[in-house]
This record gives C-alpha cells, structure tokens and sequence, in this order.
C-alpha cells in the first residue's frame, strides 16, 4: 500500500469539485481524484444551462419563490437564499474571471425553463454550457502548480484517524494497479449523484452513487433519497443513451404530443410543457400508458429551421447521429433519470456531520432543492457550496493548526464473483428501480425490490476476489436501499415522489425529512 500526503483530497471533476479544488489552490496543495476522466460528469451534459437572477425585471426573491414552490414545501429558505443571492455573485465572477455566456444583441441572452417565472437561464455554446463551463474550470485547475489531478482512480472509502475524523481516503490506483492512501486533512466530496442506478438516465456511466454510499458507510447522515429527478425529454432509445432533449427547447417554443398528434400538456397544467417536470413526467406516462407507443413526441418543427440549429447544435447534431433532423421531424422522448435530490446530509457551509468531511454539488444535499428541483438551479448550486466549502475550510485551518494524527488503516475484503454475474445483476437492478421505484411508486413493488436488494447484498457479501465492478455494484446496491426505504416511509406524494396509495401531499409531512445514518439503520451496508 501506497501512503500520500495532501492538503486536500476532492473528489469529482463536476463543477463543484473543480471549483472547490481551484479556490483550495489558493490554501495548500489539492488532489483531484475521478474514477474516469476528467470529462466524466454530470457537469459535462449540462444543456439548458445555470439558472441566475440577473436580466432585467427579475430579483433574486423572485428566483427564491421559484425554487421554493418547485420544492414543494422540503426546501430550507435559509440555504435558498443563500444560492441564489451568492449565486449572483458567483456567476458574475465565473463572467470576470472570463467564462463566455452566450449573448444576444450585445446582452447576456436568458433562456426559460420549466416552472422559472422569468427568462433566467445563462447558457454557452448554445446548448453546451456544462461542457463550456468545465472546460473553462478545468483550464484554471491546471495552471495551477499545486493541483494534481489523479484519473483512473477509484476512492473505495474514506479513512479515519486514531481521533474519529475523516483523515484521508483509501483508493484503487487504476494506472499503477495499487492501491493508495491518501492523508488530507480534508476531504471533499463532490462525486455527483445516482442516476446510473435506474434503465433510462441523462447521466453518464460513472454515476453510480459512489460519493454517497461511501459516506454513509462512514457514518454521514444521508438525507431525502426518495426524490430522485426524471427529466420528462430524454431521447426514448431503448438499448443506447436516454440523451437530454434540454428543457430550454420547450422553453423556446417547443410542444409535446401524443400519438394523435395532439398537445396533450393543454390538459394538465396551466404552465403547459413548462409545468413542473414531475407533473410532465407523469402526464407523458399516462399518454404513453394509453397508447400504442412507449414514447411521446417532441415537436420544435415549427421555429425556424436556422435558429434550431444555431441555439441547440448539441442537440441537433446528435440527433442527426441518429438519422433525426429535429427541423423536420418530431423526436420520440420518455423519462429518464436526470437529478439526485437528496445526498450528504450538508449545512450551508458545506460540513457534513462528520469532521473533516465535506460534501458539495448533486452528492450534497444542501436543502435548496426540496422534493424537486428547479430546472437549471444545480450549476449554481454547485458554484455556491463549492465557494463555501472552500471558504469554511480556510477558517477552520487558520483557527487551528493541523495537527496530523495516525490513520486507522482500513482492512480491506476480498469479495467478488464471476463478472457475469455481477452484470446480471446491475441490469436488474436497473430494470428494477425503474419499474418499482421510478417516477410512480407503490407500497407492494417498493417491498419486493427492497426483498430483492437485500437478497443481492447477501450474495455478494459471501463472495471472494476484488474488481471496481464490483466496488460499483455495492454502492449502487447500499445506494437503491437507501432511495427504496425512504421511499416505503414517506406516506405520501410530494414532488418528485409519487405513492399511488397517496397520490396527494399530507401535510403531516411538510418540512419532514427522511434521514438515515448507519450505524444506527437497521440495515446492513455492504462495506
Ligand atoms: C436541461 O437542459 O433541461 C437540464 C437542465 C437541468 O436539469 O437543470
């Protein structure tokens, strides 16, 4: 075993873990660690773009009404004032320090989204702006001397010292095939959300829900799994990528319909295609379910043909990879897993509830996003909580020298089993959380799959040999019992989660949170 010493260790190349490890730049020496590479996050296939209240009419309380009716009735004021006042601030910085935002006219050009009073959405490259942003990060990072950036690196767990803090991580050198520990006297989480664990998502292979498994495992409280986001546009493609269709294509015009052509959203809500994405997932599942198709169409055909193609080149192009000309023709879309609400329990400074860990970003659960997010919020909430963890952890280390203590080296366990098997199983974890835990719930089908996680988690448990597979397959295993059982608590629909049992809000259960922390869980967590 390798030991390393650094003054920080981040995990995640997202937005926020970039924008952590660049401002901890400043403070000491940082370690960037990506089980992949660098472009390897949700960040990257960020289309609509980064929701901030800075064209003219709009107000940061008018951004702040917004975000909090999306969250219908779970977000924490507090922590929402906090995005979108600092984030404010913080774009306004990111344009300083020479982020290029599209612009129309001379003017910084703002697009709509879903349930947004207002045109707020900055976006680059057209349709590109994860990717413009990261890009834009990543050339700051690496300027900077006392960056390194570690691809290829799988973190397995987080590691203490002899005085219960969080004193380093224990990772799987990809590139060298060893294994690794590396000594920081804090460490950051910033490794994104869980959307691999269901069929159909927006998000990339990586997002296993490491970050949060991993935690958990340590003893962090874990808070409102249950909500997990579907877009309403992904491409249906069975088989291949549920690519995005950006909601800022129905905010410039575009209209869904069902297999009678007709504009069936009309019917559902006052807010048409720009309702609430739960509220247009479930609309498209009920028009799906009576149909002859398992999609439903999107239709932009009616804008101009040139603007089309200048405002969405991602879009456009990637369609036309897969013989659609969206100019022409109307686009088959269903409902993929996009967005983790819940995460790391966090405060507004970023502190998770053990000391020396820190969680920012999708992993995080900050409280700003309730039980379902505003469209375009997490760019922003990934810029702010990043900010702020670096500005708590400068204060802490100013008021208190580091004092290093020993790490309580981790025994590690040989587990394993044909890599076979362990596909099987991922895909059926897949199918599973789709059609028992997806976007409409019921008590018997959250029951079965919670049977059945365990009795997968047993199987692994008894096994030999060790693969990042397998390391995957755990966290996504500990990851879906932790969104299935607090999906069986809570009694009600809010959301994103729909109980059919109670398909409307209780309001026993506003400002209540579902939090689960282990030990201390009734369950087994697969270490
Ligand atoms: C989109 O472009 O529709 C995604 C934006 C988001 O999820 O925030």
């Amino acid at each position: 075993m390798n030991y390393l010493k650094t003054d920080f260790v981040v995990m995640g190349t997202g937005i926020s873990g970039l924008y952590s490890a660049l401002n901890l730049g400043d403070i000491g020496n940082v370690t960037i660690l990506t089980k992949k590479h660098l472009e390897d996050c949700n960040t990257q296939h960020a289309q609509g773009g980064i929701a901030v209240a800075l064209s003219k009419g709009d107000s940061w309380f008018l951004h702040m009404k917004d975000t909090l009716e999306a969250g219908a009735g779970l977000c924490e004021s507090k922590s929402v004032e906090i995005l979108v006042k600092e984030g404010q601030k913080q774009v306004r910085k990111l344009i300083k320090m020479g982020m290029k935002f599209d612009h129309a006219k001379g003017e910084l050009d703002f697009t709509l989204e879903g349930a947004h009073s207002k045109r707020r959405i900055l976006h680059a490259g057209g349709d590109a702006t994860g990717k413009k942003v990261r890009e834009f990060l990543t050339g700051l990072v690496k300027k900077k001397k006392n960056i390194q950036i570690k691809e290829e690196t799988f973190v397995i767990d987080l590691v203490n010292d002899e005085n219960d803090k969080i004193a380093g991580v224990l990772v799987w050198d990809g590139i060298e095939k060893e294994y690794e520990i590396y000594q920081a006297s804090a460490v950051v989480i910033a490794s994104g959300g869980c959307g691999q664990i269901y069929e159909n998502t927006t998000n990339p292979d990586v997002t296993t829900g490491d970050g949060v498994a991993m935690a958990y495992k340590a003893g962090s409280e874990i808070m409102d799994m249950e909500f997990i986001q579907f877009h309403p546009t992904a491409l249906y493609n069975p088989g291949g990528l549920s690519f995005l269709i950006s909601e800022s294509v129905r905010g410039e015009g575009g209209v869904l319909r069902n297999e009678k052509g007709e504009r069936f959203m009309l019917r559902y809500h006052k807010l048409a295609e720009l309702a609430p994405r739960d509220v247009v997932s479930r609309a498209m599942l009920n028009e799906i379910e009576n149909s002859n198709k398992p999609y439903v169409w999107m239709d932009i055909t009616h804008l101009d043909s040139d603007y089309v193609v200048q405002r969405f080149p991602t879009i456009f192009n990637t369609l036309q990879g897969y013989g659609l000309d969206m100019r022409k023709e109307w686009i088959p879309v269903a409902p993929a897993a996009h967005y983790t609400m819940g995460g790391i329990k966090t405060d507004t400074f970023g502190r998770t509830n053990l000391p020396g860990l820190y969680a920012c970003g999708e992993v995080a659960c900050t409280d700003v996003h309730g039980a379902n997010r505003l469209a375009s919020n997490s760019l922003l909430e990934g810029l702010v909580f990043a900010y702020r963890v670096y500005q708590t952890i400068k204060i802490e280390r100013e008021a208190k020298e580091a004092n290093e203590s020993d790490l309580i080296v981790p025994y590690l366990k040989n587990y394993g089993m044909p890599s076979l098997k362990l596909g099987e199983i991922r895909k059926e974890l897949r199918t599973r959380m789709t059609e028992e835990a997806g976007v409409i719930r019921n008590e018997k089908g959250l029951k079965n799959l919670l049977d059945w996680l365990r009795e997968k988690s047993e199987l692994i448990c008894d096994t030999k040999n060790v693969n990042e597979d397998l390391w995957e397959l755990k966290n996504m295993l500990n990851v879906g019992k932790l969104i299935v059982k607090s999906a069986l608590l809570r009694e009600e629909s809010r959301g994103t989660h729909f109980r059919v049992e109670y398909p409307k809000q209780d309001s026993k259960w506003a400002y209540t949170h579902i939090i689960r922390t282990f030990p201390g869980d009734e369950e087994n967590v697969l270490e």
